[in-house]
């Protein structure tokens, strides 16, 4: 696994000061709305690929909080490219209604913003207090920047990468740092392209 590393992105060091550091400002700003009473919080991670981040950012939140989990997928077996947002109704656990509550919904990367689109506007129509999104990569393309965000820890190129969660063909998530793999790692990806279906 580690001789399909290409190159280190962000190492395990950078991740863990920075997740410490969104933790503090998700705080700061939700005391700053609930001063009166104690914060509480429900995280809303999409599975799998915000596993990990989702485990050490709560882990920096000294708040009550709850976590409940969501499953989209986008990018079926060994793609490396999106297929379009899908949600796997049977695995959305979220309560039919969420008025009151704070929630924060967590994924691992914004490509090209279907899934947290998709998530985003699942979650709204359930009438959350407030809804804040919060994303561990954020790749660097034109459309990222159309869907709104509240908290990013690290912006990178727009490659494919892996590790901390993030998978190809549903390995390398256990990798400590985000890479990049070597291009013989990744199989061609030539079947309907970024957008589709
Ligand atoms: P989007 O809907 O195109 O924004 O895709 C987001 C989802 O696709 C993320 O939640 C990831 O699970 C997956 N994804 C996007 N880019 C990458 C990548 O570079 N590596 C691994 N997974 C990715
Ligand atoms: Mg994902």
């Amino acid at each position: 696994m580690q001789g399909d590393i290409e190159k280190v992105l962000i190492t395990r060091q950078a991740i863990a000061q920075r997740i410490a550091e969104l933790a503090r400002d998700i705080t700061r700003d939700l005391q700053k709305v609930e001063s009166d009473r104690a914060p509480q919080i429900t995280l809303i991670p999409i599975l799998t690929g915000s596993l990990i981040f989702v485990a050490d950012l709560i882990r920096e939140l000294p708040l009550r909080l709850q976590v409940k989990l969501m499953s989209i997928s986008s990018y079926p077996g060994a793609a490396t490219s999106s297929r379009g947002a899908q949600v796997e109704a049977a695995l959305t656990r979220i309560p039919a209604s969420l008025v009151g509550q704070h929630i924060l919904l967590v994924d691992d990367i914004l490509d090209t913003g279907h899934t947290l689109r998709t998530a985003q506007a699942l979650l709204a129509q359930r009438r959350p207090q407030s809804l804040r999104t919060c994303v561990l990569l954020r790749k660097n393309r034109p459309e990222t920047r159309d869907v709104p965000v509240d908290y990013v820890a690290f912006e990178v190129p727009d490659e494919f990468v892996a590790g901390y969660g993030l998978d190809y063909d549903d390995y390398y998530r256990n990798l400590p740092e985000i890479v990049t793999l070597k291009s013989h790692v990744l199989k061609p990806d030539n079947d309907m392209g970024r957008n589709g279906a």
